[in-house]
């Protein structure tokens, strides 16, 4: 599967079992936001393994040591909102220090293309590294225009976080931001006529904000 080679799917117990949770219609928005929650802790612990730290010297009961400090506060999460506005607050609790842009985008339903209705994120001069979340890639539009977005304004270093993830969507990440890792709890099957992902789990805004 080279044409997916962007892409790194989070293999761990935890969550298959929280992903078929969600996955499952009978869910209630609550219990589907909590998980959207702790998948995203957990995915973000992998896609944090690369962070820029520092030495500090820490002083134990018994003698003075090295430590080592992450520059949190280079770190900027992105949401695309709506949906991955669910994706926040685990992240935020595993990096308390980190910043929060926001990209609104919006798929249009008939031609599936994204349309952008808000864009706020920290200056690029203050930033090492920008992390984008939505719990879903499906086409790729939105994700390739919020990365579009971010580049326009300086961003480089760059990582695309979601839930689950269409070969669609990777592909067309892999064309137009080679430069972009994708990680994911699952890569499903395909998109359906309606740009929807098989099996997937339905609309993540909807389900997320109880607007179904
Ligand atoms: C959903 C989802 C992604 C987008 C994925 O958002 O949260 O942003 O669709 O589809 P794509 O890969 O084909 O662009 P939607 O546009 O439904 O907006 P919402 O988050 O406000 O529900
Ligand atoms: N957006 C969603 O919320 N779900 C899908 O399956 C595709 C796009």
């Amino acid at each position: 599967m080279s044409d997916l080679a962007n892409l790194t799917v989070v293999d761990h117990p935890l969550l298959r079992h929280k992903l078929r949770l969600l996955r499952d219609e009978s869910s209630p928005t609550k219990l589907f936001k909590e998980l959207v929650d702790e998948i995203a802790m957990l995915l973000a612990y992998e896609v944090t393994r690369g962070l820029d730290e520092e030495a500090v010297t820490v002083r134990t009961p018994l003698e003075e040591t090295t430590g080592h400090r992450v520059v949190e506060g280079r770190i900027v999460l992105v949401p695309i909102l709506r949906a991955g506005l669910g994706m926040v607050e685990g992240v935020v609790r595993l990096i308390p220090g980190v910043r929060v842009g926001h990209v609104g985008l919006a798929r249009d339903e008939e031609s599936l293309q994204p349309v952008e209705y808000y864009f706020k994120v920290p200056p690029r001069s203050e930033v090492h590294r920008f992390i984008v979340v939505d719990p879903m890639l499906a086409t790729g539009g939105s994700a390739s225009a919020a990365l579009t977005g971010l580049k326009a304004r300086g961003a480089e270093r760059i990582s695309f976080m979601c839930v689950v993830a269409a070969p669609e969507g990777v592909r067309r990440l892999a064309g137009e931001h080679p430069d972009v890792p994708v990680y994911a709890a699952a890569l499903d099957r395909e998109l359906n006529a309606n740009g929807y992902i098989l099996p997937g789990l339905g609309d993540a805004g909807d389900r997320l904000f109880g607007t179904t």
